[in-house]
């Protein structure tokens, strides 16, 4: 492929990508569902080190345990916000309907243990802050490979206020800490245009 042809289909890809929260009634068939979790492979990882693990939830079943086991959680924090029980029961259900309406969600979780290891706190949670930078950009790779196949996607953080809950609501291993989470499917509509930021705006220095 030509270089301006790559560019052009990279510039394509990331400028198309949206967060889209809801979905039809399709599946997403299991070859690209293969395909999407091998784009995370490609991911740029500190020293090599891969510091992060993926579930991928395709039954009802087990996005029902997560959405239960989450929205608990959140229902607990809202009321020591002391916010009505009208809104929280709103704020709860909308987010439980969102796990239960994505085909496919995809867990992403830290996974420390290849890190450097450090005697200082200091030093320590640099490597943490890293492993979260690289778990960024996998999930990246996995919404745009989403995106190029004629999905949709959108990242939900809620994992990373409740690691805990999601750990064992999935049965993952203890060394895992579960940070963000992906919703995918097939778009049942198209996003408001959104605005981006100018770019005097996000660079501070251009020397
Ligand atoms: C770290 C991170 C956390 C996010 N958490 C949520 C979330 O919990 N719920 C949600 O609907 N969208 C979430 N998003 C999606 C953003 O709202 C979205 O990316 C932003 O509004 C820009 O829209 P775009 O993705 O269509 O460009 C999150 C995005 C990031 C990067």
């Amino acid at each position: 492929m030509a270089l301006s042809e790559l560019a052009s289909a990279v510039d394509d890809a990331l400028r198309g990508r949206r967060s889209i929260r809801s979905y039809d009634d399709r599946a997403v068939p299991d070859s690209l569902v293969r395909e999407i979790m091998e784009a995370a492979r490609h991911a740029p990882s500190p020293h090599h080190s891969v510091p992060w693990r993926f579930a991928v939830l395709t039954s009802l079943e087990i996005r029902a345990r997560l959405a239960e086991a989450m929205g608990e959680r959140w229902r607990q924090d809202l009321a020591a916000d002391r916010l009505p029980p009208e809104v929280i029961a709103a704020e709860v259900g909308k987010s439980r309907r969102r796990l239960l309406h994505a085909p496919l969600i995809v867990v992403g979780s830290l996974y420390l243990e290849p890190l450097d290891s450090y005697p200082d706190p200091h030093r320590q949670q640099a490597e943490t802050l890293m492993a979260a930078h690289s778990l960024g950009a996998a999930l990246q790779n996995l919404m745009l490979a989403a995106h190029a196949r004629g999905l949709a996607s959108c990242w939900m953080c809620a994992p990373v206020f409740c690691p805990e809950v999601v750990r064992d609501a999935l049965d993952l291993g203890p060394e895992l800490i579960p940070h963000a989470l992906l919703t995918i499917g097939y778009g049942a509509k198209p996003p408001p245009e959104r605005e981006r930021p100018r770019i005097e705006q996000i660079v501070t220095l251009w020397a």
